[in-house]
């Protein structure tokens, strides 16, 4: 690694080696009850010994930005790659949560970028300066990975070979949602609760811009109207944030007006479909016969998993925070070690590689499978 500032790896959030401790030993977890705060001020003398270990073996520094340790999603994907590079010792993990503010993640990647990193990977959330951003790490010569979010452009990954992307297959997820919904729908004629003949629905999106919420947003509405649904929109782009609780206090606001109109909720990650339900719950759907609402999600977190088979959400995609972390540590085992990143190279399930892009699979999880649609974030095989 650089040698540049050691003693500043300590200063701003640090994760280490023995924040495995803290980790969660649950499958399929949510997010762990420890803090980025506890973990800083507990794993102090860790970072010590990850990066004495680091240096020793040769290996290099990674800086992870996070959008944001709270999201359940993350959590779990931070803490693997977390549990991973202690295992393996390779690569030194630090992280750095962006707490979902634009300037906090700047000031986290310029605090990364004068520690000298290998390599920077980010969630990112300026989602309109990916440019720049690419500009940025090419001009500090280390490796930049752009995790879980918007893939840099053809002539950003032209202009430096040391850039890559990992991120899920956001077009699947939505069409994971929208064909399950269309199979309820045509199966279901008292599904149309106001007789329309329409499909209304409701939209919850997350971060504004998001690769994530747009892409999704549109390919469920599109698997809709593929299968001849006519749909119409309830309560325009609800922007939640994919946080649970804006989705709850968003859709409780909706009801208000729309409370017999409304046929599904399509949200663009399970905490906000499990706010919705909420929501809807309080309303007086879920309660006896005929008050059920289709409600469909992206991750199969266990809570989302947990309302499949409660009968409150009706599709789920598995979006694995463990193949994540295996797919963005892999990416940087396999370059630090002079190797080329290609599908065999990664050799994990469900995961290719198109030039520097790292594309990961999604899953249909409902009632049929849910039981298999477990991941484990101490699994540390890569
Ligand atoms: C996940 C969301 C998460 C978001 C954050 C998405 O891929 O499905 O649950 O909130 O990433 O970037």
């Amino acid at each position: 690694m650089k040698k540049k500032a050691l003693a500043l790896l300590l200063g701003i959030c640090m994760i280490t080696m023995t924040a495995c401790g803290n980790a969660s030993s649950q499958t399929s977890g949510e997010a762990p009850a420890s803090t980025a705060d506890e973990g800083a001020a507990d794993d102090t003398a860790g970072a010590e010994d990850a990066q004495a270990q680091g240096e020793a073996a040769g290996s290099a520094v990674a800086g992870v930005v996070w959008y944001n340790f709270a999201d359940t999603f993350i959590s779990n994907a931070r803490q693997t790659l977390i549990n991973i590079g202690a295992a393996d010792g390779t690569i030194t993990i630090t992280d750095a949560d962006s707490t979902n503010d634009v300037s906090t993640q700047t000031s986290n990647m310029n605090n990364f970028f004068t520690q000298g990193v290998d390599y920077l990977v980010l969630n990112n959330i300026n989602t309109g300066a990916i440019t720049e951003i690419c500009d940025q790490i090419q001009a500090e010569g280390c490796y930049g990975i752009f995790a879980n979010t918007d893939t840099p452009s053809d002539e950003d990954f032209a202009k430096n070979d040391k850039l890559y992307s990992v991120s899920s297959v956001a077009t699947q997820s939505g069409t994971i949602m929208g064909e399950a919904l269309a199979e309820y729908w045509q199966a279901h004629p008292e599904a149309d609760r106001n007789g329309n003949g329409k499909l209304d629905y409701v939209m919850l999106l997350g971060i504004q811009g998001h690769y994530d919420t747009t892409v999704r947003s549109q390919y469920s509405v599109q698997a809709l109207e593929d299968a001849g649904i006519e749909v119409n929109n309830i309560g325009g782009e609800i922007i939640c944030d994919y946080s649970r609780a804006t989705a709850q206090e968003k859709v409780a606001a909706l009801l208000a007006n729309y409370s017999d109109d409304i046929d599904a909720v399509i949200a663009c990650n399970d905490d906000m479909a499990l706010g919705a339900i909420e929501a809807l719950k309080a309303g007086g759907f879920f309660t006896g016969d005929d008050t059920y609402l289709p409600v469909c999600g992206v991750d199969a977190t266990v809570n989302g998993c947990q309302a499949i088979k409660d009968g409150t959400m009706l599709v789920t995609a598995l979006n694995n925070p463990v193949m994540l972390a295996k797919s963005i540590y892999k990416v940087m085992y396999l370059t630090n070690s002079g190797q080329e990143v290609t599908t065999e190279s990664m050799g994990l399930e469900g995961v290719s590689v198109e030039g520097h892009r790292v594309w990961l699979d999604y899953s249909p999880v409902t009632i049929d499978n849910v039981d298999q649609a477990t991941y484990d974030i101490n699994d540390t095989a890569f």
